[in-house]
């Protein structure tokens, strides 16, 4: 095998990461739609398919190294949401913590000589810093604009704009 059991275990965990951040925006977008919020319910719909997009790309990864892949059980994401505000402050939790498990795999990769791995993961730092910019960017919103409705109209309208620019 071309690369260690122990990075092809973090990479499995990191398939689940990333389905389980595909499912998390997939119900932050649905809660969006019924909330009333039509931009940010484009928006995270989006996003939840980026993260299928990066959940296959370590698929793919492992497929042409010839190593088949588990597909692990995706999670119930907490069924809470209370705000438009609270659904990207978690986001941009969530985000930080997939930073923070590419890191992770990476430092691996690094203390085991795996170039190929370190390589093919830098896509993924770039992605990780664009995601958590979008986020921070998008909360900074809430105090600029501020929180009553026809500012939380202003920031689902935003939203709408960026999800056609992810698109
Ligand atoms: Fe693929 Fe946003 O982590």
């Amino acid at each position: 095998m071309k690369i260690s059991k122990k990075i092809l275990e973090l990479l499995h965990e990191q398939i689940g990461i990333e389905a389980n951040a595909s499912n998390y925006y997939l119900y932050v977008s649905s809660w969006c739609k019924v909330s009333g919020y039509d931009g940010a319910a484009a928006f995270f719909k989006n996003h939840s398919t980026e993260e299928r997009e990066h959940m296959m790309k370590i698929i793919q990864y492992l497929n042409d190294l010839k190593i088949d892949t588990i597909i692990p059980q995706i999670q119930k994401p907490a069924q809470k949401m209370k705000s438009l505000e609270q659904a990207c402050k978690t986001s941009l939790e969530n985000e930080r913590k997939v930073s923070k498990a590419i890191d992770r795999i990476i430092n691996t990769a690094q203390n085991e000589n795996d170039h190929r791995t370190n390589f093919f993961l830098e896509w993924f730092v770039h992605e990780q810093i664009e995601e958590e910019d979008l986020f921070e960017s998008i909360l900074q919103k809430f105090e600029v604009i501020g929180r009553d409705k026809l500012a939380i109209h202003e920031i689902d309208k935003i939203l709408e704009k960026l999800s056609h620019k992810s698109s």
